[in-house]
Formats: structure tokens, sequence, C-alpha cells
């Protein structure tokens, strides 16, 4: 079988992998990353917006299946081009990915179809109702555009804005600029808990619904400093979290399933990966937003655990008839090394020297994010540049062989070694314990 996968980061080097074993694997990625580079039996540089061009190279390849690995082409609607070339796609339609791409016909959904973990909010095109909205609003507040930011739109009334008439200031920007490609902004209910994260492979009507991971979005050490595309994250063996428990977990999921549900009578049905980002809330489990892909760093928890091979469920996906996934019972850390500077001005072009070997040795796994490699070397670029993963027994384990193997990267880079360590899962066991009490 001929796969396709779409995508150039470390979420995609861990599909790539995933896929690797079971399947005769074909790339187009916009950098050469040397992790997809060497799984590949051919791969394509361009741009991934570039629908015409990934079709053409589809064709010419041949491939029988394709896996979308980022958000943005999937706005554009590179599956319903792939589709009418004849390719199934793991990764949904343009009107299905309106669950990512636009805020507000999610939040809408959740109320049209009573899906519970609801929160309250409002969409404006104009500045003066926001502005009104927001005088009378009676709780904390986040501003969002609605349409795709890379996680840099969202602003926190208190955190990232001062006051309401900061908010006010930034809702006016959304709707002049645009931001996010829509004059159109979403005002909604901050929410004060833990976040996690369950991603699921969706067939359309069934969920298989992997380990929740937690991502760690802050910058610095401590969950500190500027929000991030993700340092690191976690996951624990019995795929829950130690603050999460198995009825949340569940009710999380059926969030999920109605989600589908629900998408699949507005426009359609929705094959591919879900991601639910959730706030475990006092009162349960809430929404806090969908992806339409796989989590990057949380797909390299979660894909390398399955025991079933990821080709045959992706054959599921898109045949409208997945079965079961097992998954090792094991736990998993993964640390993003990023340019110093990064998120701001992160120092590119700088050469980085990863050795695999010994990597490999300490137990570890590496996945090459935005890097380049040329002439022999690997180059970073402002973005993340490589993520390094590890399982273990418990999280304790997996963090030490995971915080070894970065021993193994030299560069202008750096890592927060707090991420999956006792003292920050503590941290947050004591928040959510706090939160219910009160
Ligand atoms: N972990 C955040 C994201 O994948 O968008």
């Amino acid at each position: 079988m001929k796969i396709l996968v779409v995508g150039t980061g470390a979420r995609e080097h861990a599909i790539c992998q995933a896929i690797s074993p079971d399947a005769e694997l074909f790339s187009f990625m916009s950098n050469q990353n040397p992790g997809i580079a060497k799984l590949a039996k051919e791969f394509k540089i361009g741009s991934e917006m570039d629908l015409d061009a990934v079709k053409m190279q589809a064709i010419s390849w041949g491939v029988d299946l394709a896996i979308i690995g980022p958000e943005s082409p999937l706005e554009k609607g590179i599956v319903d081009t792939l589709q009418e070339a004849g390719i199934s796609c793991v990764g949904p339609t343009q009107q299905a990915a309106r669950i990512e791409t636009d805020k507000a016909f999610m939040r809408k959904l959740f109320v049209d179809y009573k899906i519970s973990g609801s929160i309250a909010y409002g969409v404006f095109q104009d500045s003066e109702e926001a502005g009104n909205f927001i005088d009378h609003f009676e709780k904390d507040m986040v501003v969002k555009p609605v349409g795709l930011t890379g996680g840099k739109g969202v602003k926190i009334v208190g955190e990232h804005l001062a006051d309401g008439e900061d908010a006010k200031k930034y809702v006016k920007q959304i709707i002049d600029n645009k931001i996010g490609g829509h004059a159109s902004v979403v005002l909604e209910e901050r929410l004060v808990g833990e976040e996690f994260t369950i991603q699921a492979l969706v067939d359309g009507d069934h969920l298989i619904a992997m380990p929740a991971a937690q991502d760690h979005p802050h910058a610095y050490e401590g969950d500190q400093g500027p929000i991030t595309g993700g340092m690191g994250s976690y996951s624990d063996k019995n795929g829950l979290l130690p603050f999460l428990d198995e009825k949340t977990y569940q009710n999380s999921v059926k969030i999920m399933e109605e989600t589908v549900s629900a998408v699949k009578k507005e426009v359609g049905p929705y094959q591919g990966v879900l991601y639910g980002q959730f706030m475990l809330c006092p009162e349960g489990p809430k929404l806090v937003e969908y992806n339409a892909r796989f989590g990057d760093p949380e797909a390299m928890n979660v894909l390398p655990l399955l025991k079933t091979s990821f080709v045959d469920l992706c054959q599921q996906v898109v045949d409208g008839n997945l079965k079961k996934a097992e998954f090792e019972s094991k736990a998993t850390v993964c640390k993003y090394l990023v340019p110093n500077g990064y998120p701001d001005s992160g120092a590119a072009n700088q050469i980085i020297k990863v050795n695999e070997e010994k990597i490999k040795a300490e137990g570890a796994f590496v996945y090459y994010a935005a890097v380049n490699q040329k002439d022999g070397n690997i180059y970073t670029s402002a973005s993340r540049a490589l993520a390094l993963s590890a399982f273990g027994d418990s999280i304790q384990e997996a963090e030490e062989i995971c915080e070894k193997a970065t021993h193994h990267v030299e560069g202008d880079l750096y890592h927060r070694r707090d991420v999956g360590t006792n003292e920050l899962i503590q941290k947050r066991i004591d928040h959510m314990k706090d939160l219910l009490a009160n």
C-alpha cells in the first residue's frame, strides 16, 4: 500500500514512523525533515498549501491513501481536492474541519445539539456590539479570533489583556485586520482548571479514543513565559492522567462522540483525527477547542504506543469501519528542544548536532520538527527544532530517560526540564484539589 503523508513537522515524523513498517511512504513537505526523508521511499519539497501540486504529486506516485498532518491545508480543502482525484484521506473535508477552523461553528454546534461541556460565549462581527457584550459579561473572558492563528491569537482578559478596555481594542484589531482570516471574534468564558488532550481516530460514526496526554504551552519552566506551539507533553501507563480519572475521561470521549454525530448531521461525516482540548473544571470536563488533526507534541505520546497497525486503522477510518486499537501500557514523556529566543525570535539557520545513536542507546526517540537538512547539516528555523520522547513504567522513569537524551543534542537550543517531573505533576494534582475544595 502506498501512503502519502502531507506535512513537515515532528507530528508528521511520528505519523511517518507509525506507518512505515506496514506501507510504502511518500511525503510532501515544505522543508527537508531529516527523519521523514530517511523513512520515505520518495519525498517532494513544496508548499503544503499548493493543493494542485500535492494532488498532481499524489497522482504521479499512485498513492492509495493520504494522511494530512497540519490544519492549514485542511482549512483550504486539501481533502476535498484529493478525494476528487480518487484518493482517500485520513483528515476531514473542508466543511468538517470547521470544527477547528471556525470557532463560531464549533460553539454553535454545542448549543444546537445540546452537547455537554458547553460554555457561555458570543460571536461578533461588529466592534461596538462586542464592546457592549464585554461590558455586561459577568465571568472572566477569553478573546479568540474565529479562524486559525496557530495558537497565537487567543488572549485572556486579566492576563494577556489588562482589562475590558484592552479587550475591546484587541477585538477591533481582529475585526479590522481579519486576524485569523475572518472579520469575526468569539468572546467566551474563561475556563479554570487543568487542561488535557484526548485524540481520537474517527470514521464518520465511531471513535477510537487514545490515551490522554497533557501539553505544556508556556515557553519557560514553571509554566511561565509566552504561549508556544507546545513545549512537551506526558501520558500515563493507564491511559489517564494523575489528575484525570476514568469517569472524566469517558465523559470527555462522550462529548467527542456527540460532536462527531452533530458534525455528520450538519456538514457530512468527519473522517480523520479529532483532537479534543479539554479543561477539567470542578464541575467536570469542558471543551476548550477542537483540532482537526493530531496534536503536536501529543502525537508523539500516543502513536508510538500503538500495538495495532496504524496503516490498518487508517484504512478503517476511510472505509468507515473502525474496530479497535490496542496500546502499550507505558507512560511517555516528550520534550521539545527549541531555538533560543523561541517563540518571539527563535535563532534560525543555526546548525544543530543530533547524536541519534546515543539518544537511541538511552532508550529515547527523536522526532525532527521545523528544521531543514542541507549539505549534510541540520539547520534550525525560528520554530521548534526537535522533540525527544521516551517510554517508561512510570512518568518519572520516562522523564528521566527523556531528560538524559537531551544531552545528546548540541546547538543554540533550550527545553523545559520540568515537563513530566514529579514536582510539576504534583502541582497539577494540588491545583485540582484546591479547585474542588473551593
Ligand atoms: N498541542 C497543541 C496543538 O497541537 O495544537
